[in-house]
């Protein structure tokens, strides 16, 4: 399968900053990239070569839910993917491993392929627990999920805006680990990994190396055009 990079905005930018972004991506030539702006700014991201993503889905198809953008609404747009469990809702929003199960069966409901964060916390890496979290979360965010319409993001929280990644071999042998408790678990075996913390146009060249990923979710060096088309260029190549 063709490798892929995603870049996840976050909650930065204004309509200016947005409009001179776009810009620079006109430059874009390769179709593996996948966009997650800030959602009322999607539309501007639509019909491009790369595809938009919305940063959260919600677990409903319609209702009561103030705030709240649901697979089905998302597919009338055109957006077919989302990510979902990323760590920064984990902690802030207080999104629990249920909540992102259901968020990932609603999405698949209607198509949509989630881009599904898991990964551990540093207090985790330091007692040697990061198996044992990694394995829970894919027991419990997974359950009964289509795996086809899931790409999983190996992000380890505090690898997240810190410039500390982990080594190549570490990635390399938990992205193993993720695949084969994936077909331990629920018999699937084309689960696509990609790799998510820290990624910038310097170390991308050391982790275009790692092979057993299918892709990388760059963060903060996503909002800075220039840098990302460079790391795009970088790892697509
Ligand atoms: P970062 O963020 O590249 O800024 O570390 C990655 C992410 O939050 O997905």
């Amino acid at each position: 399968m063709d490798k892929i990079v995603i870049g996840n905005l976050k909650m930065s930018m204004t309509k200016n900053d947005v409009s001179d972004y776009l810009k620079d991506m006109k430059n874009l030539t390769n179709k593996n990239v996948v966009i997650c702006p800030t959602s009322i700014y999607i539309p501007y991201f639509l019909n491009q070569p790369y595809k938009a993503c919305l940063q959260n889905i919600y677990f409903g198809d319609e209702g009561h839910y103030t705030g709240e953008i649901s697979p089905r609404q998302a597919i009338s747009m055109g957006i077919s993917y989302a990510l979902v469990g990323h760590s920064e809702r984990r902690k802030y929003l207080k999104e629990t491993d249920e909540d992102i199960n259901k968020k990932i069966l609603e999405a698949a409901k209607y198509g949509m392929t989630s881009i599904v964060c898991i990964g551990e916390m540093l207090k985790e890496k330091k007692i040697n627990k990061i198996k044992k979290i990694l394995k829970q979360q894919i027991l419990e965010d997974f359950k009964n999920v289509p795996l086809d319409r899931v790409i999983i993001a190996y992000e380890p929280v505090w690898a997240i805006g810190t410039d500390e990644l982990p080594t190549n071999k570490v990635i390399e042998e938990l992205v193993d680990f993720i695949k084969n408790e994936i077909k331990k678990i629920y018999q699937f075996e084309n689960t696509r990994v990609i790799y998510g913390g820290s990624i910038n146009k310097e170390n991308v060249k050391i982790i275009k190396n790692i092979e057993n990923i299918d892709g990388i979710l760059v963060g903060e060096s996503a909002t800075r055009s220039e840098e990302f088309l460079e790391i795009i260029d970088t790892y697509l190549k």
